[in-house]
């Protein structure tokens, strides 16, 4: 059985990185490619994840970002390994939150749900966007990192 490798993405992943995203209407939003973790089987690409670093004053924090699994693969535990490598290796001892139309996945692998009103004291986006009241986006927090 051919072994899953999680790896950082490089830029010539770039084309296969956009293409497995847009398979969900997802794109890039101006992250670098350097924010991605793949998962990687014979070459090629079956899932990515971004973590970014931000702050809000002087709390900073990561969010986890557009996380997509190829649609023959999911199921697999894919999304859950990407995942688990930024939550246990890559997090610094910071909170890592997620914005996402998928909280029963996040929920099902250690994180837990918040009030939608903490999105507006994290991001500004959230804070002036004229939508957030009809927001289809749940956040959640991994539960094993601070407070
Ligand atoms: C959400 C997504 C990344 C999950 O990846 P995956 O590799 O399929 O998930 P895993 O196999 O690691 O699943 C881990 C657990 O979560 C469950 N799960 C996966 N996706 C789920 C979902 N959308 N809703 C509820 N549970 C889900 C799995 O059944 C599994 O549970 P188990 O441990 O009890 O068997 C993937 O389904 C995907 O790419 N979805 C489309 C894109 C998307 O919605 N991205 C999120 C937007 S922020």
């Amino acid at each position: 059985m051919p072994e899953l490798l999680l790896r950082r993405a490089e830029k010539k992943d770039l084309p296969e990185i956009q293409k497995l995203l847009s398979t969900y209407f997802l794109d890039m939003e101006g992250l670098e490619y350097e924010a991605f973790l793949l998962a990687e089987k014979q070459g090629r690409i079956l899932g990515c994840a971004a973590l970014i670093q931000s702050n809000s004053g002087e709390l900073e924090f990561l969010e986890l970002h557009t996380i997509a699994v190829h649609p023959n693969h999911r199921g697999k535990g894919i999304g859950k390994k990407l995942v688990n490598v930024f939550c246990s290796e890559l997090s610094k001892g910071l909170n890592i939150y997620v914005r996402t139309t998928a909280p029963r996945f996040f929920e099902k692998i250690g994180f837990e749900n918040l009030p939608a009103n903490i999105k507006t004291k994290l991001w500004a986006d959230c804070a002036n966007c004229e939508h957030f009241k009809n927001c289809g986006q749940t956040l959640l927090k991994y539960k094993n990192t601070g407070n």
